[in-house]
């Protein structure tokens, strides 16, 4: 552009309204695909149903995809790439993925059924946080309006996996030190961890807790008695470490706060779940009460929580792609 003063003004003006747009592209919007594809929440959900035809526990495996890929350099499903190619470390087979997370074929089907409406538009992240809605709702929690708009990412990051996805041997405050990480408060923590009211846990995840723990030579003391002996049956000392037990005995498949009243009896499945009822002093126990009394206020503050994490660091505008297949960098 030829200029003189007055256009290097106009020049500064141009600027600040493309800044201005670039940065109104980055926030998320639930109308999205108002346009592009206005059907795909309701795709997403026809294939969850088809999926729990044959398998129980998907609504809780897909709701984990959704938080396991956004603790990880933000919401942007470089969860969902298979190691090969220039994906030498994938996130998938990071130490608290492997062996455990699961329905990425689920995610895959949902994959093809949106493209088969609107090739080339829907990113897998917002699959993941669909799927997450669609889930948590068809097995009987609260529905919420999904903020739309992430795209995918070109990379993934296995050591950032390994190191900032939860543990469930973590003190609280290292629990608390990473969801603060990722921008989410205590009450995030607590109302998430009550997706722990569905799914199933391997034994290897909670059998540090049954006989010897922390070297003390005495099971976890927070552990109710009752419910200790049925979990050092199903987990004895030197047994199979990959056997599933349900996070939430008392409703396996429904998502209630029932997982709150279980903290109150001591019968929190993984440490970190107990943990935040039987912390001494921490800010987390009267958040578990009230949520243990309340269902209606512990769905509100879910949905909340489960917004705020899809607003982890996204990938927008013109960043990252729309991948055609969720497992794969195009063109690779
Ligand atoms: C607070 C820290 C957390 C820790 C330490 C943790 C840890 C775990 C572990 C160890 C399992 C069992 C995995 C297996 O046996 O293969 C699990 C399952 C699960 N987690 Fe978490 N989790 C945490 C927070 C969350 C959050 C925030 C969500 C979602 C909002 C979530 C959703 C789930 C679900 C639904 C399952 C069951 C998955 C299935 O059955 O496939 N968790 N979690
Ligand atoms: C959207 O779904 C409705 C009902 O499920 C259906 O009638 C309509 O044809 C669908 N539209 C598109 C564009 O797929
Ligand atoms: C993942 O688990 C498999 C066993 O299924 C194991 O062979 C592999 O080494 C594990 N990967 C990593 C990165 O730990
Ligand atoms: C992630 O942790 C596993 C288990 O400790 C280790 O084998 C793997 O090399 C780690 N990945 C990275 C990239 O650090
Ligand atoms: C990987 O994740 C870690 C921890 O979340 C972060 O510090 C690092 O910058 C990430 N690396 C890349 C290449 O994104
Ligand atoms: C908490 O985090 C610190 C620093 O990363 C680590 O040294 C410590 O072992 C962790 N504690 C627990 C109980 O996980
Ligand atoms: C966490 O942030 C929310 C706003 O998103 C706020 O309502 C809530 O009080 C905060 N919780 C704590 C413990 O600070
Ligand atoms: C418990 O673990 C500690 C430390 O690992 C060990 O020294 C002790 O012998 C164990 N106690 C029993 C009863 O197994
Ligand atoms: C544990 O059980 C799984 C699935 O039944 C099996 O694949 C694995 O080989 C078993 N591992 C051991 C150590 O018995
Ligand atoms: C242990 O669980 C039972 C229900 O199975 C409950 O009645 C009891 O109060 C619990 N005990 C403690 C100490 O929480
Ligand atoms: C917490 O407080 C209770 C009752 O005051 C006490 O019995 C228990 O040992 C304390 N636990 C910890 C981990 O400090
Ligand atoms: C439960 O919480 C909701 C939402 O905050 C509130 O409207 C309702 O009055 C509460 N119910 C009871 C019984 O306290
Ligand atoms: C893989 O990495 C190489 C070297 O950085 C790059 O030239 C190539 O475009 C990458 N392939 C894909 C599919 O991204």
């Amino acid at each position: 552009m030829l200029c003189y003063t007055p256009c290097s003004l106009l020049k500064g003006t141009i600027f600040l309204a493309l800044t201005f747009i670039y940065q109104s592209n980055a926030q998320l919007s639930s109308t999205f695909y108002s346009n592009t594809c206005p059907n795909v929440s309701s795709i997403v959900s026809n294939v969850i149903q088809q999926a729990l035809q044959s398998d129980t526990r998907i609504t809780a495996s897909l709701t984990r995809l959704h938080f396991h890929d956004c603790f990880v350099n933000g919401c942007d499903a470089s969860l969902l790439l298979d190691q090969s190619g220039n994906i030498t470390q994938s996130e998938k087979n990071a130490t608290p993925n492997n062996n455990s997370a699961r329905g990425f074929g689920v995610v895959d089907s949902i994959k093809t059924a949106v493209e088969n409406s609107c090739p080339g538009v829907v990113s897998c992240a917002d699959i993941l946080a669909l799927a997450a809605e669609a889930s948590v709702s068809l097995a009987g929690g609260p529905s919420w309006n999904v903020l739309l708009g992430r795209r995918d990412s070109l990379i993934a990051n296995q050591s950032g996996a390994n190191s900032s996805i939860p543990s469930p041997t973590e003190s609280l405050a290292n629990i608390t030190a990473k969801f603060s990480a990722v921008g989410l408060n205590t009450t995030d923590l607590v109302a998430l961890s009550g997706a722990h009211t569905f799914g199933r846990a391997q034994c290897r995840f909670f059998n540090q807790r049954l006989f010897n723990f922390s070297g003390t030579g005495s099971p976890d003391p927070t552990l109710n008695s009752t419910f200790l002996s049925t979990l050092q049956q199903k987990c004895p000392q030197n047994g199979n470490g990959t056997t599933l037990n349900n996070l939430d005995p008392s409703s396996i498949d429904t998502f209630d706060n029932n997982y709150y009243a279980n903290l109150l009896t001591n019968q929190g499945l993984l440490q970190t779940d107990q943990e935040l009822f039987s912390t001494n002093g921490s800010a987390t126990i009267s958040i578990v009460n009230n949520f243990a009394n309340n269902q209606t206020e512990f769905f509100q503050a879910f949905a909340q929580s489960m917004i705020n994490m899809g607003n982890i660091n996204p990938l927008t505008g013109n960043q990252g792609e729309i991948r055609s297949d969720c497992k794969k960098v195009n063109g690779s």
